[in-house]
């Protein structure tokens, strides 16, 4: 094949079918069967859902009603009893899986740990008896703050198994981001570490959670430290607690606690278009039985297949396909704490080649980025294991699509490429490798049980090419319950955009995309005020936020420009108070005062001074414009409501 060149994806024809022998081995072997497996749920939904948890799960006590759906809130298998880490553990012990390898763990500086079921089982439990040592009971918050290493699924896990909800917050956000999400969660108690290896340096965990305990977090009376990069810290006498002291005194066995399906099992802070992120509540029984299918059939996950989900636990995405997702499935699932670096750009491949890894799952930015690197890094490298690759996060330009297909995949692994959110728990649209026909770019066709649509502001469908609104038109098992502690503001963000004349209650998800003439989806990215570098959300709003508590700062705008890696960039144009004035070296410190308040993946690429935002009459900053500017664009579109005009021609001229 030829160099990819760059295509536009409303251009994009190719399809590719799945192999023969791919699909004969499939647990969904045709289109005509994920046809069937479609109108057979979207005819009965509650069937269709009840069906599988009553197959695929172990419940303590069985539920009484499939759906309570008071819209927009859903309640789902009411009065079942379940608890996801026996799930995910406990109901594998009995079978051959006891002594099969649970999380295989690869660590940056290249050590290694392999932990079985039981061992796993065993771990889980004791730092289950440790936490409730530690005063935290069924119904609590606990913040786990961790680097990519066992202990981090092995906390979520302990949480789970006792009734505690968690909180993991990216190891990559700061103390004061650390902060807020704590206070919001109102958590008992940090889990977290000396310190993570990230290229090839120390990330000083403990050292951000001593200061956001010492500005605010009150809640939390206790800490619980795994000791990984053994540097000196401080440990706060009574508070702090080294997880290798308590867990010697600590029993094996601990019953995971019967939970009813729709106790709270985690919240998930995610950025929208307000400064302040918001806690995706996600509860016990659906989102297992979720992630579980869902990673079943859109990965056909097999027995003996290695699984490798390169994201952090700190998102989605870990949550749901690192840990419980391959682990209620009884699989084996990777866990790495590295990321491509100078000092071992194939390091990736090298993990493959080790292990064996037959799937493969990551995000069109870190493609992008190895594409970059060039192709002698993975042809160096055995990477006949492989068998299906993934994708998520953001768009996938079909160049990229096409070089993970060929120079990964070997022109023989399909390539599913998943679009869901922080808020659906799972995936939406995604192909069924076995089934699906893919397109490069399109995450083809929702996920049964999926009623996927397209629509315009009032709720009609739209069929052109230049699209809509991504909307889903039916509750399902995964999907967030609530905002912690803010139900109005789930009601509004994500039910109240889109009011069709009927009434109903549609979820908006916050993306635009297009159907094709097969039906198929092709999303566009987000038509908010979110931003996605790199594959991660960020809101505009949170880093103008952060931006104007610095002292000099007067008012701030950020947009996104497009970058051919991370997708989009951050650009913040910023005008500053009283008399002080522009320079490089507040360029620099307003830089990183961001990273201070949010964490670097927040950190602007750009700040552009100026004396004035372009607003509109009523004072809305007109942020389309600036996206122009950012981009070194046209302006495009009206201009007509700027409140004053000098201030476009200053921008252009002056920046
Ligand atoms: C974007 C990540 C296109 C989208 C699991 C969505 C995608 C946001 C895809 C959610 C995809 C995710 N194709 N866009 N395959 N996957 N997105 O909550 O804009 O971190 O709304 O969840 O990422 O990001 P989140």
């Amino acid at each position: 094949m030829s160099q990819p060149t760059i295509e536009s994806i409303l251009q994009e024809k190719r399809l590719f079918h799945p192999g023969a022998e791919f699909s004969q081995n499939a647990h969904i072997k045709s289109l005509d069967e994920y046809k069937q497996l479609y109108e057979k749920a979207q005819a009965d939904p509650e069937g269709f859902w009840a069906e599988l948890a009553e197959k695929e799960l172990d419940w303590f006590e069985k539920w009484n009603q499939v759906l309570d759906w008071q819209p927009p809130f859903a309640k789902w298998f009411v009065g079942g009893k379940i608890n996801i880490s026996y799930n995910c553990l406990d109901r594998h012990l009995t079978t051959p899986r006891r002594n099969k390898a649970a999380l295989i763990w690869e660590g940056e500086p290249g050590d290694s740990r392999t932990l079985t079921y039981g061992e796993l089982h065993r771990e889980v439990c004791q730092m289950a008896n440790v936490i409730k040592q530690l005063g935290v009971k069924k119904g609590d918050c606990v913040g786990i703050y961790m680097p990519m290493i066992p202990e981090a699924a092995i906390a979520m896990l302990a949480c789970a198994r006792i009734g505690a909800a968690h909180t993991v917050v990216f190891g990559g956000f700061s103390a004061e981001a650390l902060k807020d999400r704590l206070e919001d969660a109102e958590a008992k108690l940090v889990i977290t570490a000396d310190g993570g290896w990230r290229k090839d340096a120390i990330v000083p965990l403990k050292e951000q959670v001593d200061k956001a305990l010492q500005t605010g977090a009150s809640s939390v009376d206790n800490v619980l430290v795994v000791k990984r990069t053994a540097q000196n810290i401080h440990m706060e006498p009574g508070r702090d607690h080294w997880w290798h002291d308590l867990q010697q005194g600590a029993s094996g066995k601990c019953p995971a606690e019967p939970m009813d399906s729709e106790d709270m099992l985690f919240i998930l802070y995610t950025s929208g278009t307000t400064g302040k992120p918001k806690g995706v509540v996600h509860t016990t029984g659906g989102y297992n039985l979720y992630s579980h299918v869902t990673l079943k059939w859109a990965f056909d996950l097999q027995e003996t297949d290695i699984y490798w989900c390169t994201a952090d636990v700190g998102w989605i995405t870990g949550h749901s396909y690192i840990v419980y997702g391959p682990l209620s499935n009884g699989a084996t699932t990777l866990m790495y704490e590295g990321v491509p670096r100078p000092s071992n750009p194939g390091c990736l491949w090298d993990v493959v080649e080790k292990y064996g890894v037959n799937i493969f799952y990551t995000a069109p930015t870190a493609i992008r980025a190895l594409m970059k690197m060039g192709e002698h890094h993975p042809n160096a490298r055995d990477l006949s294991s492989l068998r299906l690759l993934g994708t998520v996060g953001e768009p996938i330009n079909p160049e990229a699509w096409i070089w993970y297909h060929r120079v990964i995949g070997g022109n023989r692994c399909p390539i599913v490429d998943t679009w869901w959110q922080t808020e659906t728990g799972g995936f939406m649209i995604t192909p069924l490798p076995g089934a699906t026909p893919t397109k490069p770019g399109s995450a083809t066709l929702p996920f049964p049980g999926i009623i996927a649509d397209i629509v315009d502001a009032e709720g009609e469908a739209v069929t052109n090419q230049s699209g809509g609104y991504l909307v889903v038109k039916h509750p399902w098992p995964g999907m967030m319950r609530t905002v912690y502690k803010d139900p109005e503001r789930f009601k509004q963000t994500y039910w109240e955009h889109i009011r069709p004349k009927n009434g109903e209650y549609i979820y908006f998800a916050g993306d635009g995309a297009h159907k094709d003439e097969d039906g198929y989806f092709w999303v566009m990215g987000r038509v908010d005020d979110v931003i996605n570098v790199s594959g991660h959300r960020l809101g505009t709003m949170e880093i103008e936020s952060a931006l104007v508590s610095h002292p000099m700062v007067a008012e701030a705008a950020v947009v996104g420009k497009p970058d051919e890696v991370k997708g989009e960039d951050i650009v913040a144009f910023v005008t500053l108070e009283g008399e002080h004035q522009p320079s490089e070296a507040l360029s620099k410190e307003l830089k990183q005062h961001v990273v201070n308040e949010i964490g670097a993946i927040a950190r602007p690429s750009e700040i552009r001074f100026t004396d004035d935002l372009p607003k509109t009459r009523s004072g809305k900053i007109m942020r389309r414009l600036l996206r122009n500017l950012a981009a070194g664009q046209e302006i495009s579109g009206d201009t007509s409501t700027l409140q004053d005009r000098t201030v476009l021609e200053k921008l252009r001229g002056g920046a």
